[in-house]
């Protein structure tokens, strides 16, 4: 096989069955692919994970700002992918002081949350939106709740009211899914942050954008619009994600099903097996290359963009053949969260177990004989190659009682 022939990403295949079409890439590739993305835009992906781990180490060879990018000539002006590449002012796309400038001030604003209250928000935000659908017997379990639950609950905790969080939502939906309505939604989105910072700068209250506002960071108000943006796009899908596969995993795979009757336990184990095997977060673009490197195999010039196949890398065979076994629900060697200094926040990473895990739980402990009402093989994945999450997921239970604000 001729390993220097490009693969095409926006192959309907790499929808329908990425672990193959890793499984294929890997055999004729090798860990680092060369790969076109829409419009032929070339890229490296890199799939293997001791590769991958090395360049998310690195972040001087493989630096974050995208003005580094030596394609930029080959991007149309309404290409769908921009607003995945375009360089912003925030922080994922900044680097060294600026960049830990930033992480610092996101996690002390996350970290500002109460525990407690925050379990307990998670908790009535997850209570009102199974009121909605308990007495029905039937819901789909991702549009109707593992999506809304941490949307709803960062929203929240932004200072947002529900219906402008429900928009802002579906604006996220449209940017992840990189279709052409993408770059009109991100202008929505930057146009409620910016009523939003006006009115927090105007009057502080507890929440998010308040403390970010008063941070030693010192933000400007485009540069805490470009965060607040990241922080949302960063935390509600994949938690919803999170959420909603593995949900997936309790209802289809017999292990949980026999513990799924009050399963509190299971629900930690759940979401740790999907992280290895349907990590939310799919794929990342990217990294810059910011000097001639070897990597994989691969010469890698100055400039070359590598998108980062966090799924792929976690299904390694060289790394999964060590590590197979009963123990595989305790190790956190995935690289879901990513690694090294633009991973994901360590107080993000908090947040979103505390939204999964409290909104699994609530969902059992209040339909407890809840199951999918479609064969599991319809359960289909959503057409996306960046995110990993189904389509649907349609349930059935014992229609039960409203609990109302208790
Ligand atoms: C299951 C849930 C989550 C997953 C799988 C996830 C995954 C990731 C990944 C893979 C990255 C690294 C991107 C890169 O390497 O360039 C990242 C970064 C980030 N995540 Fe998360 N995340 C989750 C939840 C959250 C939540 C709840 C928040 C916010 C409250 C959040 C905020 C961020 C931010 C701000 C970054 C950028 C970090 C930087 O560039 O320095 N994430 N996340």
């Amino acid at each position: 096989m001729d390993t220097t022939t490009p693969v095409r990403l926006y192959d309907p295949e790499f929808n329908t069955d990425p672990r193959g079409f890793y499984r294929r890439m890997r055999a004729g590739h090798g860990p680092v692919v060369p790969v076109l993305m829409d419009g032929d835009v070339p890229a490296w992906l890199v799939i293997g994970y001791r590769e991958l781990h090395g360049v998310l180490s690195d972040s001087d060879t493989f630096a974050r700002h995208p003005g580094r990018w030596n394609a930029w000539d080959r991007v149309p002006e309404n290409w769908p992918l921009l607003p995945m590449l375009a360089p912003l002012p925030n922080v994922l796309c900044s680097e060294g002081d600026e960049h830990r400038r930033r992480t610092r001030a996101i996690n002390d604003a996350v970290n500002g949350a109460d525990p407690h209250e925050l379990r307990t928000l998670v908790t009535r935000v997850a209570d009102r939106l199974i009121d909605g659908f308990c007495g029905r017997g039937a819901a789909d379990l991702r549009a109707e709740y593992a999506e809304r639950v941490p949307a709803l609950v960062l929203c929240r905790m932004f200072g947002l009211d529900d219906t402008t969080g429900a928009a802002v939502t579906s604006d996220m939906n449209a940017l992840f899914n990189a279709g052409p309505d993408a770059i009109d939604a991100h202008r929505r989105m930057v146009g409620v942050f910016t009523r939003l910072i006006t009115s927090r700068r105007a009057a502080p209250g507890p929440d998010i954008v308040s403390r970010m506002i008063s941070h030693a960071a010192g933000y400007t108000d485009d540069d805490l619009n470009a965060d607040l943006i990241a922080v949302l796009a960063g935390g509600h899908q994949t938690t919803g994600e999170w959420v909603g596969n593995a949900l997936r995993l309790m209802l289809t795979d017999e292990r949980f099903g026999s513990s799924l009757f009050g399963a509190r336990s299971s629900a930690r184990e759940a979401l740790v097996e999907v992280l290895w095997e349907d990590s939310p977060s799919q794929m990342n673009a990217g990294r810059f290359a910011s000097r001639d490197v070897e990597l994989g195999g691969r010469m890698i010039r100055q400039g070359d963009l590598l998108l980062l196949g966090y799924a792929a890398a976690n299904q390694d065979p060289g790394l999964r053949s060590q590590d197979e076994g009963p123990g595989r629900a305790a190790n956190h060697a995935h690289l879901s969260f990513s690694h090294g200094e633009h991973s994901c926040p360590h107080a993000a990473r908090g947040l979103a177990e505390t939204m999964a895990v409290t909104a699994i739980e609530v969902l059992l402990d209040r339909l407890p004989d809840i199951e999918l009402s479609v064969p599991a093989d319809e359960v289909r994945w959503r057409p996306s190659p960046w995110v990993r999450g189904v389509i649907a997921l349609p349930v059935s239970f014992t229609p039960a009682t409203p609990q109302g604000d208790l």
